[in-house]
């Protein structure tokens, strides 16, 4: 797979058996703060915080195999220049060819054609992969939430990153 046979578009319902997957293969204490999957519990909704309008989706040969979610902060007014990048993964299986810069580059461009002046969002200090990309994508680190997180017992920051449209 090269990178020319990406395509990215909006997220449709019936991506969400695809999404689940992606991120029941990502999301781990090290990229994400959210509760460990429970097994027994029914499966969760991707759609159920950002519905598909708010998600780009990279598919390749018909397989979507990253997405990422576009949100508003808040609902305020004054906030509504102001686009955050609520969520992003690529499968494993697809790591590493450039999926998560594309999606990346999407977002941005979506966040601009919505009229959007900024672009924010919220990444674990100990994700390296993430943190890298979000740099080579021109964010930059705009403050610090130190100690927000107990993974696997241990205190993790989170940090605020954001980038100009
Ligand atoms: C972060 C993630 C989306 C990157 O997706 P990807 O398709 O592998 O990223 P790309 O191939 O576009 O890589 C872009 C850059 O990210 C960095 N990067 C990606 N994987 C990396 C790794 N394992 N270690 C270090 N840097 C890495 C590199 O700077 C890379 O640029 P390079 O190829 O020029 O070195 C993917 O690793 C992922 O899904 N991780 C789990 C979920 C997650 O962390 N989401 C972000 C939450 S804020």
């Amino acid at each position: 797979m090269t990178v020319d046979e990406v395509r990215v578009r909006p997220a449709r319902r019936a991506d969400a058996d695809a999404l689940r997957e992606i991120d029941d293969a990502t999301l781990s204490s090290q990229v994400s703060p959210a509760d460990p999957v429970d097994p027994q519990a029914a499966p969760v909704d991707p759609f159920a915080r950002h519905g598909p309008e708010d998600v780009l989706v990279a598919e390749v040969a018909g397989r979507v195999l990253g997405h990422v979610v576009l949100g508003r902060p808040t609902p305020l007014r004054s906030n509504a220049h102001v686009w955050s990048i609520m969520g992003l993964a690529v499968h494993p299986d697809a790591q590493g060819r450039g999926i998560g810069t594309r999606l990346v580059r999407a977002a941005v461009d979506e966040a601009r054609r919505r009229g959007g002046r900024r672009l924010t969002l919220r990444v674990l200090a100990t994700n390296g992969a993430a943190r890298a990309l979000y740099a080579a994508q021109g964010f930059v680190r705009e403050g610090v939430l130190a100690g927000e997180f107990v993974l696997d017992g241990v205190e993790v920051d989170d940090l605020l990153l954001a980038r100009r449209l």
